[in-house]
Parts: structure tokens; sequence; C-alpha cells
């Protein structure tokens, strides 16, 4: 296949919303990614924190192969058993007893948003949404109102209303903005999309007490930093809370479009019949895939990949020898490298390429490690190996 007929078609016919990599890729085996010359590339990307079991994993390709012969999609008017299996597995996993299935992150959050404010009607009232500066969730109207990138917001006005932001990381500025009026929060406690930027743990401790101590909905968004990315299924485990509304959606389910929004018993009532729907959204081929994901993460992958990720935060703490590199962070397989202003990312981001390993460029400057939970310690130090190398050649 000819690669300029590829971009071609592309120029020509898809809406010019992305920016591509000049690599167009066939197949995926393991932790490996394939192009069409056969070139081979160890995946840190993952299809954007997606593709948490790599490619062509025997267990779950066979789980969904299975799903489409058998039934792929009814209405939401039936019951399926397959569904019904999930929702049991994922509520259990979760502690949250109640669930919306859609398919994609920022259907979850928009969920999340329209079961906020259902709450808040059944509750005395209006309320508005607080959001950070920063954070991502997602392209939908709304989402895209949360979402806080001001240039966004001015290209799609009239956003809607009911909204406002509080500075990243900034206690002050959130208990000003936690007016009487706020019913909701929502973060994430990575922004990822930001250049897996964390909030303190101290911000996220006091934020919480205080939203609970006001009654206000504490939603985290682990669209990106659940599904055991963090180490832990869900990110919030780490900071010792308990969100009222959690949304999840890229790793669900390996890799086939799903998300979930999940909530507790009181909050996850507010909706009645008819208030939300989704054709798609729960359907038997995802279930069966989500399901999958979810046996695999519970029989092991969960504490590999936290072994994985921990590894990776040790291999990765050299590098800020080089002057070069401005800060290292992140938790478990979502790992931030912010370079300074005179080394674009983007030419590491080539250069790893070249050398078999794709990486990303997230936020300001960083290199974004996030790969499939499933990643070894001989692909991490062949990665720690050639960012060293890349490094060795950069001088600022
Ligand atoms: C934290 C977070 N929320 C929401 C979204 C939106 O998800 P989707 O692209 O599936 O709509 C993303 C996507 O990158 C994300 O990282």
């Amino acid at each position: 296949m000819d690669i300029n007929k590829i971009k071609n078609a592309e120029a020509k016919h898809y809406m010019p919303v992305f920016s591509r990599d000049s690599l167009v890729l066939e197949r995926g085996e393991g932790n490996c990614l394939y192009d069409i010359n056969g070139n081979k590339y160890v995946d840190f990307v993952a299809g954007i924190a997606t593709n948490i079991l790599g490619y062509n994993h025997s267990e779950y390709t066979e789980a969904v192969c299975n799903q489409v012969k058998k039934l792929m999609h009814v209405s939401n008017h039936y019951y399926t058993a397959i569904q019904s299996q999930y929702i049991t597995r994922l509520c259990e996993a979760s502690g949250f007893p109640r669930v919306f299935l859609c398919n994609s992150g920022a259907e979850a959050n928009e969920c999340a948003i329209k079961l906020a404010r259902r709450y808040f009607k059944n509750h005395g009232g209006d309320k508005t949404i607080l959001y950070a500066e920063g954070s991502f969730h997602g392209r939908t109207l709304a989402t895209l109102t949360v979402t806080g990138n001001t240039a966004q917001h001015e290209r799609y006005s009239p956003l809607p209303q009911g909204f406002d932001s509080f500075k990243y990381n900034d206690f002050d500025d959130f208990k000003r903005k936690l007016t009487d009026n706020v019913g909701a929060v929502i973060l994430e406690t990575i922004q990822g999309e930001r250049g897996v930027r964390p909030f303190s743990n101290d911000f996220l401790a006091n934020a919480y007490a205080l939203c609970k101590s006001k009654g206000v909905l504490f939603i985290v968004d682990e669209v990106q930093t659940g599904m055991g990315r963090t180490g832990t299924l869900f990110s919030f485990e780490h900071f010792g809370i308990k969100p009222d509304i959690i949304t999840m959606a890229k790793g669900i389910a390996g890799g086939i479009p799903m998300g979930a929004c999940l909530a507790s018993e009181e909050v996850g009532t507010a909706f009645s019949r008819g208030d939300h729907g989704s054709t798609f959204g729960g359907n038997a081929l995802a279930c069966a895939a989500a399901d999958k994901v979810l046996e695999i993460l519970q029989s092991g992958l969960l504490t590999k990949g936290a072994a994985m990720g921990a590894y990776l935060g040790e291999r990765l703490a050299h590098l800020s020898k080089y002057n070069f590199i401005t800060d290292i962070r992140g938790l478990g397989l979502m790992r931030g490298i912010e370079l300074c202003d005179k080394v674009p990312a983007t030419e590491f981001e080539s250069k790893l390429r070249d050398k078999g390993y794709l990486v990303n460029v997230a936020g300001n400057n960083t290199l974004r490690l996030i790969p499939p939970l499933t990643i070894t310690k001989a692909e991490i130090d062949g990665l720690i190996a050639a960012l060293d190398e890349v490094c060795a050649t950069t001088h600022v």
C-alpha cells in the first residue's frame, strides 16, 4: 500500500482536525505495533492509554471473537446476560453500586454532568459545576465547557451555562470559588492531556473534605487514570477519597469503544426512566470485551501493571541529570517527562520513533508514557536505553 495514497485520501476526505504522524500502522502483537513496511515499534502510547492488554492478547481476542459470533448488539430495551455479568463485576470491583454504560470518555462525562444536574433538581434547584483550569474532559459541548482551554471555548461559543473554573492545584482559589451556588466539582487527579500533571495530595484531600462538608458532589474523571493505569484500579484510591461519581472509558474495553459513569446509590438513582440513554452503550460486544479486560486485571494484571509502573518510575529517575529535562512526574504506567523550551518534545518523539519506540507529546512540551499494562521490564529497559541515547546527543 502506497503511503502517499493513504495520506492523500485523508487530506481530501477527512475533516481536517488531526495532526497525524507519518506512520501507517498495520497490525499489533504483544506490546508492539508494525507499520506497512514491516517496521516494529514498542508502543508507549497504547492508543492513548486504551490498549491496556496490548495487541492480539489471546484470551481477550478469543472472548471478543466468540461474542461477535454469538450476539453483538441489541437495543437496551432488552436484557443481555453479558451486560448483567459485566455490570455486576464492575460495580463489585469499583465499590460504586450504580453504572450507566456509553461509548466514550466525553459521553461518560456528559452523563456525569447530566446526572449531577438531575441530582441538584431533586435537591432544591439549579447549581453550578466547578472544573479545573488545564483540565480535559472531552469534546461534546458540555464537556468542552468543563475543559479548561479558553481558545477552544472561544471557537465554540456560546457555551452551555452553569459552569465555573478554579486554578489548578490552588486551594485558596478553590475555596473562593466553592460558593453556595456550586453543586459539584469535576477534576482529573492527574491531568493527562495537560502533560501528566498531578494535583497534590494536599489539594485533593482538602478539596474533597471541603466538598463533603458542604454537600458538594465530587466527580473524578478516571477516563485516562482508571483501569489500573496508575497502579490501582482507579487513581482516586491513592488519595484516600471516595468520589460520588467517577467516569471511565479508554482502557475499559481494551480498544472496543466504551465508557462508563459510576455513582453512589444516592446520586446514581437521581435519573428516572427516559432521562438518559444510548443506542450502542453497553452492547453485548463492548460488555464481553470489558468483562474480559476486568477479569484479566483482577486475575493478576493489576498487580503486574503496578509493579511495571513502579519499575518505570525508578528507571526514569536518572534522566533528571540532563539539564534540559525540567520535570519527571506521574504515577504507575502514566509518566510525563517535561523538557525545557529549547528542546522540542516533538523532536524527541520522532527520534525515539526512529529507534523503534512510540511515545507522544502532551501538554507543555512533555513526553507522555502510557504503555499497555502488559509492558515488560525488557521493553521498559529498551525505552530507557533509547531515551539515554537521544539525551546524550541533545545539547542546549
Ligand atoms: C481525562 C479525559 N477525559 C475525557 C476524555 C475524552 O475521552 P474520549 O476521547 O473517549 O471522548 C479524555 C480523552 O483523552 C481524557 O483524557
